[in-house]
């Protein structure tokens, strides 16, 4: 660490020191970290809003919502139907989040806003209200990807605020609301020149905030250098075991990070305070952009997307038809049983043009635009077959299965690296429906045309794509066509898992077990290879079935071009099957089915001594060094993991990772000196309590996406993840070379650079970057990104840096994520003006009396239109607009309700979808009888209006 003295090498430091710890972080083992805080309330907010759906449906609800839930128990309770459910996409979603809550440890160390250190209130707090923006303008275009880092983001900041600010300190029992509401001042703040801490005594710091501070509710927060000691005089420090103010008086400090700090005494009431302030800030963004899409934000859908990027040249009529057929028939088989997609994706591609991504969750606008397909053009042969994969990679969801239609080879190889990098980050499955290509040549040769054809070389690129992405490469005359979309239908059912996958390139006979456990449904082998292929399946009892049997004993079995499906007869026996291939052309074996239990794992990197804690590892793996999987399971009851392996694809050896549990569902698996090459994951584990067996069952599951190792490291460290609209955005990055797994340190190298975003925003790059002298490995670079004036708030990009080593052997990249803002609009609306009436004391009269409320809500000048929504109460509303003095669209409400319910919330959204508040409370009132009674009840529902019958005390 001695190296650290400059921050004149800010990247070669960041890059180097071990991750600072100091935020909400674990060292006696029951802290809060940020971890515990983020799960515990998406878990909650999305329980309240499935619950709040099923009251307004009449549907039951009965799971208790407390600080216990889990991922799987949540699904559970909103599923519609009882059948068998993935909680997948939602333990992704909140994964993502979290480790996007921790990177801001990482990205954004040294930047005391991001933090709340050093009394930056303000700028804290836009970075709040502006990410909370960004937000609800992604998740308003379907940027879930996006939306859910910078929520990650968000709510570490917010987070930050009450462990480090003296909020908890000055006695508040409830979040800071201004946090989250641009338009309410920050108040009280302490100011730069008022001394806020006296030293702590000893070790003692109970006592070392300034009595004026505290009498005079004064807000401050801690000084933080990780390098020097210096802070403002009496100013309070944060007093981590990084900070180095702390040392310097009024020494000791005010954070609350755990148990063991030095305001460790408040630990637990910073941690409740920013659970609640979490469950608020999710809560205003619930408001805004509606529960749908809430629960699309975090990642609760019960099925797969449907995604097609299919080529539109003239040759494709029968494939668009086909597309057509499959989508209608899982459209007309899901629409209205809950388990439709979430969300439809379709990308054209064509020549010279590309996309647009059709992104909707409306299917009968999806079919119609799928009608409106029409397969012209394309004089010359290849086509933009991988940007048009892009787009739907950077669209999609992480984890879906994509299906490319084309029969023509890609024009754009050159995205070949961005192509393999995005996979490896979005996990996403892609499969090729390669078709027609003879009989396509020949009828073209008929008409006087260029023949169509794609090379075997040609092929060999789709090959690669599919097979680290773990799809497969369907070849077929498009005659069969209908024979092999089942693919479509296997793949896309609820909650299908990876049993088991191995491609032999070159092929060669060869035998290959699975086991098959009884959580397992609709199990199904899936093998590609040249028509001589022949194969012989096993079943634990010892039965078999040859190919050249197509119904019995074990599976039902169809082919077509290079495809071949077998469907299993009966899913319930269980235990080790086996199925022996004999070709000697390259082929792949891939067993599925559909089950609840199942994984995902992130590569992390873990730091030195306290495991609990993890952050993203970006980029491909260094060869020879250490890797870390933080594995999740999509269900813990009576499971149990046993190993957790790497299996490297092109020699098949194994290696077993070391296990260490973090909760019931994760686990992190660590190797050491890995092998270079394509690696898969591969979990084994047993079953009790799913099973009714009493001995537990043994079962595995392999994660599709190969990962391939490499020996060069790209970093890449924005400033920031938000980018306004017209400006730019500075990435720094370096690249290094590795051997044994560590940075060469002596290494000379160029590196080739290339780098691409999806949106074709302006990009500037160096084309290479060199290990310069004395530089301890690092070549470096900056990329700029520059989002047009015109980009739209919610838009988001995604941009890869690739770099390459002087052979073009060896590469590798990171992939990142942006989100659009624009400033324009961050102001909510406000309430003005409201009256309320009054209601009787006597709570016993309630139902006899209605009550209103009324109130003017702007959204000021250059405003938008608001909208309004009830929150609290029960009664009607109506609202009219009218045009105020200064021009201002001012939205007039009124609110009429039962005495018995005498208090009123509104939320009112603007168009830029800020949310403000209108509170509203009867007057209580003495009823003052006019005559013998004033009250004419008719029956329980008319009554007078309250204010016309009494009169106030
Ligand atoms: C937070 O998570 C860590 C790591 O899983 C765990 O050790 C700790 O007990 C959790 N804290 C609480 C309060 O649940
Ligand atoms: C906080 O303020 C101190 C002193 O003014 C400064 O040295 C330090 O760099 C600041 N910390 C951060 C994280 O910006
Ligand atoms: C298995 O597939 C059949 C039809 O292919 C479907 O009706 C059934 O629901 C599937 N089973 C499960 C558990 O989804
Ligand atoms: C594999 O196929 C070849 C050619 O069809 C045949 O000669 C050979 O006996 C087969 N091997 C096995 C193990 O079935
Ligand atoms: C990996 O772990 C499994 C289960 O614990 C064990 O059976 C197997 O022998 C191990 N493999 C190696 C190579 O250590």
């Amino acid at each position: 660490m001695a190296t650290l003295g400059s921050v004149l090498l800010p990247l070669a430091a960041v890059f180097a020191f071990t991750v600072p710890s100091h935020c909400f972080r674990t060292l006696t083992g029951a802290s809060f970290t940020h971890r515990n805080i983020t799960e515990r309330a998406i878990l909650r907010k999305t329980a309240e809003v499935c619950q709040d759906i099923a009251a307004v449906n009449g549907d039951p609800f009965d799971l208790i919502i407390d600080d216990s839930l889990t991922p799987e128990q949540v699904v559970q309770a909103c599923s519609p139907s009882a059948s068998v459910v993935s909680s997948v996409a939602f333990t992704n979603a909140i994964v993502d989040i979290y480790l996007s809550n921790a990177d801001v440890d990482f990205l954004f160390a040294l930047n005391a806003e991001y933090h709340f250190y050093n009394e930056t209130f303000e700028m804290g707090r836009t970075l709040i209200t502006r990410g909370v923006s960004a937000v609800k303008d992604s998740t308003d275009m379907g940027n879930f990807i996006t939306a859910r880092s910078v929520l990650g983001e968000v709510l570490h900041t917010l987070q930050d605020f009450y462990s480090h600010s003296n909020w908890v300190e000055l006695g508040n029992t409830a979040p800071y609301d201004a946090l989250i509401t641009p338009a309410l001042p920050l108040e009280n703040l302490a100011g730069p020149t008022v001394p806020t801490c006296r030293n702590c005594i000893g070790d003692d710091c109970t006592d070392n905030i300034l009595p004026a501070v505290l009498d005079g509710g004064l807000l401050t927060s801690g000084y933080f250098n990780r390098f020097f000691p210096n802070k403002p005089e009496g100013k309070c420090s944060d007093g981590g075991p990084l900070d180095m103010t702390s040392t310097q008086e009024p020494v000791g400090g005010i954070n609350k990070d755990t148990f063991d700090s030095r305001h460790g005494f408040l630990h637990q009431e910073a941690a409740d305070l920013a659970l609640t302030a979490s469950l608020d800030l999710l809560e205003s963004i619930r408001i805004c952009v509606g529960d749908q899409d809430f629960l699309r934000l975090v990642g609760l859908s019960f099925a797969p997307v449907l995604c097609f990027v299919i080529d539109t040249t003239g040759s494709m009529g029968p494939e668009i038809a086909e597309v057509r057929r499959v989508s209608n028939s899982i459209v007309a088989s899901r629409l209205g049983t809950g388990l439709e997609p979430p969300f439809y994706i379709l990308v054209p591609f064509n020549d010279p043009d590309f996309g647009p991504v059709l992104q909707t969750t409306d299917a009968t606008f999806f079919m119609e635009q799928i009608n409106l397909l029409t397969a012209s053009g394309g004089g010359d042969l290849p086509e933009f077959s991988l940007s048009g994969l892009r787009l739907a990679l950077t669209a999609a969801p992480r984890f879906s299965d994509i299906f490319l239609f084309t029969d023509a080879p890609a024009k754009d190889a050159v995205l070949r690296s961005a192509i393999l990098a995005l996979i490896a980050n979005t996990r996403s499955t892609v499969t090729f429906m390669l078709t027609d290509v003879l009989s396509f040549r020949r009828k073209r040769e008929l008409e006087g045309l260029a023949p169509r054809i794609v090379t075997q070389a040609q092929a060999e690129l789709y090959r690669e794509i599919a097979l680290a992405s773990g799809g497969l490469t369907i070849e077929v005359p498009n005659s069969d066509l209908s024979m092999v979309t089942i693919v479509i239908e296997d793949s896309i059912a609820i909650a299908v898992v990876t049993v088991f996958q191995d491609v032999k390139n070159p092929g060669a006979p060869c035998n290959f077990s699975f086991f098959i456990d009884d959580t397992l449904s609709n199990i199904t082998i899936l093998l590609t290879g040249t028509p001589s292929l022949t194969f012989t399946l096993r079943s634990p009892t010892g039965a078999t079935q040859t190919s050249s049997e197509v119904s019995e004993p074990l599976a039902s079995f169809s082919l077509a071009g290079n495809f071949r499906r077998l469907r299993l007869n009966n899913d319930s026996e269980t235990g080790l099957w086996e199925i022996s291939v004999n070709s000697t052309d390259p082929y792949s074996v891939k067993v599925i089915g559909q089950s609840s239990l199942d994984f995902i794992y992130n590569l992390v990197e873990i730091q030195d001594g306290v495991s609990t804690d993890f952050f993203r590892q970006e980029g491909r793996p260094i060869s020879g060094g250490n890797l870390s999987l933080l594995v999740t399971l999509t269900r813990s009851d009576g499971v149990s993991v046993t190993q957790v392996s790497l299996l490297n694809t092109l020699d098949g050896t194994e290696v077993n990772g070391t296990l260490q549990p973090v909760t019931d569902s994760n686990y992190v698996a660590t190797f050491s000196n890995v092998t270079e090459g394509t690696h898969v994951v591969v979990l084994r584990g047993t079953t009790s309590s799913l099973t009714s067996r009493m001995t537990p069952g043994s079962f595995q599951r392999q994660a599709p996406t190969q990962i391939r190792t490499s020996n060069i490291v790209v970093n890449a460290l924005p400033n920031t993840t938000i980018i306004e609209a017209g400006s730019s955005v500075t990435i720094p990055f370096t690249v290094a070379l590795t051997n044994g797994g560590v940075i060469d340190g002596g290494a000379m190298e160029t590196f080739t650079v290339s780098v691409t975003n999806d949106r074709d925003f302006p990009v500037t790059s160096p084309s290479t970057v060199t290990i310069g002298a004395d530089s301890g490995g690092l070549a470096s670079g900056t990329v700029t990104l520059t989002a047009p004036e015109d980009a739209l708030s919610g838009t988001d990009v995604t941009l890869t840096i690739a770099a390459e080593d002087a052979a073009a052997v060896n590469s590798n990249d990171v992939v990142l994520r942006f989100s659009v803002f624009r400033v324009s609009d961050i102001a909510p609306p406000v309430c003005l003006a409201n009256t309320s009436s009054g209601c009787p004391a006597d709570e016993s009269l309630c139902k006899y009396f209605v009550w209103d409320f009324t109130a003017n809500v702007t959204d000021g000048i250059n405003g938008t239109d608001v909208e309004i929504t009830i929150l609290e109460g029960n009664g009607t509303l109506e609202t009219s607009t009218e045009v105020g003095p200064d021009g201002e669209i001012i939205t007039v409400v009124s609110y009429t309700a039962s005495c018995c319910a005498n208090r009123v919330v509104l939320s009112a959204v603007d168009n830029a979808g800020n949310v403000g508040r209108c509170v509203g409370q009867a007057d209580e009132v003495d009823v003052m009888p006019t005559t013998e009674w004033n009250v004419v009840v008719k029956s329980n529902q008319v009554c007078f209006r309250g204010s016309r019958v009494f009169v106030a005390k």
